[in-house]
């Protein structure tokens, strides 16, 4: 019964081990990141360009629901338009974020 048990946990670490390894790299987020954000996006993430500087953009979300980021990020003009207080509130630079 226990080392039916061991067995268990086992398997469940090696699987958990191989799905980390699979899982994104650094690299490919670096990747990512330059094709499709950095366009808009500063990557020094502290100054503004097209879209917001993107450091401490989950404080700035943490009173909300993650699903609320992702629709902000998504299409910010339809959340505003649903009258979302964080969507709504007006930045430090007077910007909307
Ligand atoms: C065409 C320009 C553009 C591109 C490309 C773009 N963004 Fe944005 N992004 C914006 C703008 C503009 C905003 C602010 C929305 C607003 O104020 O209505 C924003 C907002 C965000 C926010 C929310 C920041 C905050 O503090 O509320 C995140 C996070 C974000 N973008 C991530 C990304 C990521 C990740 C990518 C690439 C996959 C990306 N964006 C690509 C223009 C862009």
């Amino acid at each position: 019964m226990l080392l039916k048990r061991i067995c268990w946990v086992f398997t469940l670490l090696i699987a958990a081990t191989a799905s980390l390894h699979a899982g994104p790299t650094k690299e490919a987020g670096k990747e990512l990141f330059i094709a499709n954000c950095a366009s808009c996006h500063n990557k020094n993430m502290k100054d503004d360009l097209t879209g917001p500087a993107l450091a401490g953009t989950e404080e700035r979300w943490s009173a909300f629901p993650r699903k609320d980021l992702y629709a902000w990020i998504r299409n910010s003009q339809a959340l505003i338009a649903t009258g979302h207080p964080r969507a709504n509130e007006p930045g430090e630079n007077g910007s909307r974020r």
